[in-house]
């Protein structure tokens, strides 16, 4: 694939969307940011400007690499700009209605028949998001994993009306240009990921809300004696609790299986605004740190 070439389209401008837009540019796409509001396409296109300064710090590219890359991306707040996309990877917020109306926009704005329209979704299933368009075959769940510069995982999912021709170009796409592992995963509500990860992450916030255990010693646990990188507390606020609340609901819907039913602990915190990093606290503080 001519990765030197390739027209990439990313949907909102999170932590999720700004890291794919960052990996593609970085792996010579040229890329288009869209956010519906400017101040979320500045924060996006400061978090790119961050993360390609710590790449930078730490010798991972050079000056010349981060002034290329930043020029390969344009940011708009106009979605007719997307129209000669090759690939459209959407990473909006975990709601599945908006979702909807998303892609039945995009549908209309992206010409190509053969273009890629990609979810990011971690639990909505792709066939929902497909029949919001008329061309359902070109739709699949391509999921990224946080942060997107760090993670080499993808996981590629099917729907049952995508064609092979749009699974195996983004599963190429995302192999060969971006130097992602894919793995496969049959169109269910949390794929194989978060099929594991979220019953283990609500498992701990039941422990901490039933007094078992202290939020440290939960994750000391699985960081010392299990050899994660993070405890799974520390990992649903690096998620943000809301995403993780969304989630669990989505697989919840999905099973009816008691293990993805969220917490009223979780909902709470979630109603109480401490979402994790992202709004400097959740189970832990973070309002003292460097984010
Ligand atoms: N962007 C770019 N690079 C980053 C980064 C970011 N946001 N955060 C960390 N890094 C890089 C650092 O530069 C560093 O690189 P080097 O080793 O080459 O120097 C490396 O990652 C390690 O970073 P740190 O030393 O700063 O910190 P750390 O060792 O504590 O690692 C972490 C931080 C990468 C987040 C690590 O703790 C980790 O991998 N945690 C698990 C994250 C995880 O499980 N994510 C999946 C969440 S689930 C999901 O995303 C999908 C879903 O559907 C919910």
């Amino acid at each position: 694939m001519n990765n030197t070439s390739t027209r990439v389209g990313v949907i909102g401008a999170g932590l999720m969307g700004s890291g794919i837009a960052e990996v593609c540019a970085r792996n010579g796409c040229e890329v288009i940011s869209y956010e519906i509001s400017p101040d979320a396409l500045d924060a996006g296109r400061h978090r790119i400007e961050s993360s390609l300064q710590r790449a930078l710090t730490k010798n991972k590219i050079s000056d010349d690499e981060l002034a290329e890359t930043l020029a390969r991306i344009r940011y708009t707040g106009d979605l007719d700009e997307l129209h000669d996309r090759e690939f459209v990877f959407e990473a909006i917020v975990e709601s599945e209605p908006e979702k909807l109306d998303v892609f039945a926009r995009l549908d209309k704005v992206v010409s190509d028949p053969n273009a890629v329209l990609a979810s990011n979704t971690s639990s909505i299933p792709i066939m929902k998001l497909a029949m919001a368009t008329a061309n359902p075959e070109r739709v699949v769940g391509v999921h990224y994993f946080n942060p997107v510069p760090v993670l080499p995982l993808v996981e590629l999912v099917s729907s049952l009306l995508t064609s092979e021709a749009t699974a195996s170009k983004a599963g190429a796409f995302a192999a060969d240009v971006l130097g992602k592992t894919v793995i496969r995963s049959q169109d269910r509500a949390g794929f194989i990921v978060n099929a594991l990860l979220i019953p283990y992450i609500l498992s701990a916030v039941r422990l901490l809300d039933s007094g078992f255990a202290s939020a440290e010693d939960i994750d000391n646990g699985m960081v010392l004696g299990c050899a994660h990188p993070m405890g799974p507390l520390r990992l649903a606020d690096l998620i943000g609790l809301d995403t993780v609340q969304a989630i669990a609901e989505a697989m919840y819907e999905e099973f009816k299986e008691q293990l993805y039913y969220a917490p009223p602990f979780l909902l709470r915190m979630v109603e109480a605004g401490l979402l994790g990093r992202k709004t400097g606290r959740g189970f832990y503080d973070y309002r003292s740190k460097a984010a």
